[in-house]
């Protein structure tokens, strides 16, 4: 039987939930959530910014927001599996440092190993451009179109230690229209994420624990 997901505790307006947000891009979702933040009083608050990726865009929003942000790359290592467990308790030892009560991954493009999920379970949670559980991966766009969907969208789920398998909270439809590219289908379910995550998020910290 699998373990229940618990938060530590119910976030609330007073006293919001400290949220770590894990990027690897332009962090277009995690300037969604900075200004949902900013402009409605809410139950979580991003308390830092972590990037797999020293270039990614998205690491300015920290100086823009006065949110401190860590960009931590793969350490050196020959081993793959040891390099990823070396790289997340780097990730880890940060998130506790700085007291990080929910890890949000927006555009986060590494997949966890099971050694960090199960030191977060019910405190890691992810947005992912499909209708799970259909499209999982790192490629979701490019599969929808090649099926010849007619309709995608978004997931805000629970991390587990399967590949976007975790618990579902809350899903959003978004047509795929005649002519769509990749990218157009992108910016589109962008849009859609930008207005769903931040909200999932609320009603996710705001519940009984
Ligand atoms: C978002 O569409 C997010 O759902 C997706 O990456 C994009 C990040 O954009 N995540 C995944 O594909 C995770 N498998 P952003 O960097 O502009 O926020």
């Amino acid at each position: 039987m699998s373990e229940p997901y618990i938060l530590p505790r119910k976030g609330s307006i007073q006293d919001p939930l400290r949220i770590a947000v894990l990027i690897s891009g332009g962090g277009s979702g995690l300037l969604a959530l900075l200004n949902y933040q900013q402009s409605n009083p809410c139950a979580h608050i991003t308390k830092l910014i972590i990037s797999d990726n020293v270039n990614a865009g998205g690491l300015r929003y920290g100086e823009d927001f006065s949110i401190p942000v860590a960009a931590i790359p793969l350490p050196e290592s020959k081993n793959n599996v040891e390099q990823r467990i070396m790289h997340e308790n780097l990730i880890h030892d940060i998130l506790l440092n700085s007291n990080i009560e929910l890890v949000v991954l927006s555009g986060y493009m590494r997949i966890l190993t099971p050694n960090f999920v199960c030191k977060w379970k019910g405190r890691l949670i992810n947005i992912h451009p499909s209708l799970l559980p259909k499209y999982p991966g790192a490629h979701a766009h490019r599969d929808a179109l090649a099926d010849g969907a007619k309709i995608t969208g978004c997931t805000v789920h629970l991390v587990d230690e399967g590949v976007d398998t975790g618990k579902i909270i809350s899903q959003q439809e978004v047509p795929i229209l005649e002519g769509d590219t990749i990218e157009k289908l992108q910016e589109r379910v962008k849009k859609v994420e930008h207005q769903l995550y931040p909200k999932v998020l609320d009603i996710f910290c705001s519940q009984d624990s």
